[in-house]
């Protein structure tokens, strides 16, 4: 293998977006150790260690082959210092002493449990699931102290919660898809509808389904989503939902970004339904209700004007920079993007900084020539 290695070693770039990063790679238990540690840095409020341990653990998706020793990652980016210590270690040892004590420790465990149920909750991102914990909040049952305070999208994860702990399989997804596309066409018939985020990349099930919608004619896009999500909800699929209107004033560098969206849970009808779901009848999801014909699942729309649907393709297509996923390819390509051409990205469109103008795109392949980067395929974004 050292004849693979050398050419891995020479053809790794720094940033994840220069990289083919495939969703199933060669080093599971190196790489779980490393985001263990990133893991635990950030839950010690160590940004520089978090990312430090998620670019080695990143860098290391992309080898095309099983580790054997330490000395093949010794010209990879991100992948000297600690990172080698511990890679040398579990490739001599099969465990890393410190990975195996923060995994044994208190402080790790308790905020591991505490943030997956807390950001597990829909409409509860880090900050807040970091606010809550450093207010004693740890437990579902701990949230009823402060109810009054919580949002409706947060009230509505709570009452959905077991549902929307259950991961959305491929099939659900596709039948998500069926309602959507049946709801948006019954206004648009021509209507452009594309399933994005983890299901684009390849993955077979997902904490939510995300779809971007578009139509080459804008007039067509006017109130077109409150008009198929309120069509939707009078046929009792709707559980929850909120729209964001879309903003033209975002700041160009934000991470937000300014399109139409809307959160919402659905009542998913089982696969083979014996009577449709009725909004009359719905019941919380904890309590000891006769069985139920449907299950609730997150959905996100995103309406994007023509001329921006493929930075928003992009942009919605992932992956993410989260936890728990440890994922960060949107991340590094915006920071490529800044830090090495001097423009600024985000789902609306490319801003040169220097040369003061926009890069128009009709498709993603468009947007990484823009910034002089190889092609990527969703699937190959799984940094
Ligand atoms: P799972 O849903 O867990 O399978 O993973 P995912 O990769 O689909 O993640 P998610 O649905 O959270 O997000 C999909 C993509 O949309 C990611 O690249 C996010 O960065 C992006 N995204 C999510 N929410 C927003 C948002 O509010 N604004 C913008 N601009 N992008 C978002
Ligand atoms: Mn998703
Ligand atoms: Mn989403």
């Amino acid at each position: 293998s050292s004849v693979s290695s050398d050419k891995a070693t020479q053809e790794t770039p720094s940033y994840a977006c220069q990289r083919r990063t495939p969703l199933h790679h060669h080093n599971k238990e190196i790489v779980d150790a490393l985001q263990i540690l990133a893991l635990s840095a950030s839950f010690q409020g160590s940004e520089a260690r978090y990312l430090g341990f998620t670019r080695a653990a990143s860098v290391l998706k992309c080898l095309p082959f099983t580790l054997q020793s330490a000395e093949e990652v010794k010209d990879l980016q991100f992948c000297g210092g600690h990172s080698k210590t511990v890679i040398q270690e579990i490739l001599e040892d099969r465990v890393c002493r410190e990975v195996e004590m923060v995994k044994n420790s208190e402080h790790y465990q308790s905020m591991k449990v505490g943030f997956k149920v807390l950001t597990g909750i829909f409409g509860v991102g880090i900050r807040t699931a970091d606010k809550w914990y450093r207010d004693g909040i740890r437990s579902l049952s701990d949230l009823n102290e402060i109810e009054g305070k919580l949002t409706g999208e947060q009230k509505a994860g709570l009452l959905h919660y077991t549902d929307l702990q259950q991961p959305v399989t491929r099939d659900e997804a596709e039948r998500v898809e069926q309602l959507v596309k049946g709801a948006l066409q019954s206004f648009v018939p021509d209507v452009q509808v594309t399933m994005t985020g983890g299901f684009r990349r390849g993955k077979q099930e997902g904490h939510d389904v995300d779809f971007l919608i578009t139509h080459p004619n804008e007039e067509a896009l006017n109130g077109l989503l409150r008009k198929a999500v309120a069509w939707l909800d009078s046929k009792g699929s709707i559980l929850y939902h909120h729209i964001k209107g879309r903003s033209h004033n975002f700041a160009r560098s934000s991470t937000m970004d300014g399109h139409e969206t809307c959160y919402a849970i659905f009542a998913l009808p089982n696969a083979c339904p014996e009577k449709s779901p009725d909004a009359g009848t719905i019941q919380p999801d904890l309590d000891k209700s006769p069985p139920r014909n449907w299950k609730a699942v997150r959905v996100d729309l995103v309406v994007a004007p023509y001329s921006e649907y493929s930075y928003a393709l992009l942009g919605w297509t992932g992956s993410k920079f989260f936890y728990p996923l440890l994922q960060h390819f949107e991340r590094e390509l915006r920071r490529f993007s800044l830090q090495v051409k001097k423009m600024s990205l985000n789902s609306h469109g490319l801003f040169d900084i220097e040369k003061k103008c926009h890069y128009p795109a009709t498709s993603e392949e468009e947007i990484f020539a823009h910034l002089g980067l190889l092609y990527l395929t969703p699937s190959e974004r799984n940094a």
